[in-house]
């Protein structure tokens, strides 16, 4: 994994292969939604990389022993609506006590700005870890807006996990909130006109559920 200011880019072989099925035009909504599943399980595992452990006592079939289990840390996923859906079901794969809350967001046609419909989060979110999925990050204002809320709320130590993000994107995100750690599968440079990420994968929701 590539490591710069807080940011972390998954080079491994496993996922770079699976991005580029999922960049691919021919792949199909139920390929593209299990590819977003297996990214986000193995994603899942570098993300966690730093969760507090505690030692326990428990019995082998040999003997009494003491072993390592995660701390009590609360923590929850929270996806953007739509897209960030498609991320949950592999991160609870790996991460089954999480709770999930839900931001919806959409960005606006004309103005590409977020607009919120929906807000319901876990009632402790301030004592939780929060890890916020939505395989993408373009001009940023979506992740920035769903950042803030989850600020409102209390929440403190927040993780981004995208799939694709674009430079810009990383960029204002962590103008806006520098402690925001940012985990992705590959960043790409260009935003087209229409605020795509190009080369991108093209629209997530759309794929995901096929409403295009
Ligand atoms: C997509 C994507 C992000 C957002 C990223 O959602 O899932 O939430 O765009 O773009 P940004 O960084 O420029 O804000 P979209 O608004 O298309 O909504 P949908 O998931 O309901 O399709
Ligand atoms: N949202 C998407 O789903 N794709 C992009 O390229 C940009 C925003």
């Amino acid at each position: 994994m590539e490591q710069d200011n807080n940011v972390f880019i998954f080079n491994h072989p496993l996922i770079q292969h699976k991005v580029t099925l999922l960049r691919d035009i021919e792949t199909t909504s139920k390929d593209f939604r299990e590819l977003t599943e297996e990214l986000s399980m193995l994603m899942a595992y570098e993300v966690t990389r730093n969760l507090p452990l505690k030692e326990v006592d428990i019995e082998t079939p040999i003997c009494p022993t003491k072993a390592k289990k995660l701390a009590d840390q609360k923590l929850s996923l929270v996806p953007i609506l739509r897209a960030g859906l498609g991320m949950v079901s592999g991160m609870q794969k790996l991460l089954p006590h999480a709770r999930v809350g839900h931001i919806g967001l959409y960005r606006d046609h004309d103005s590409h700005e977020p607009v919120e419909y929906y807000c319901k989060l876990p009632a402790d979110i301030s004592e939780s870890e929060v890890i916020l999925l939505d395989p993408m990050l373009a001009t940023g204002g979506s992740a920035i807006a769903a950042v803030d809320f989850l600020k409102m709320r209390g929440a403190k130590n927040i993780r981004w996990v995208c799939i694709i993000a674009s430079t810009y994107g990383i960029e204002v995100l962590h103008k806006e909130h520098p402690d925001v750690a940012i985990f992705c599968a590959a960043v790409d440079k260009v935003l087209n006109e229409d605020a795509y990420i190009v080369p991108g994968l093209g629209d997530a929701g759309d794929r995901l559920f096929g409403t295009k």
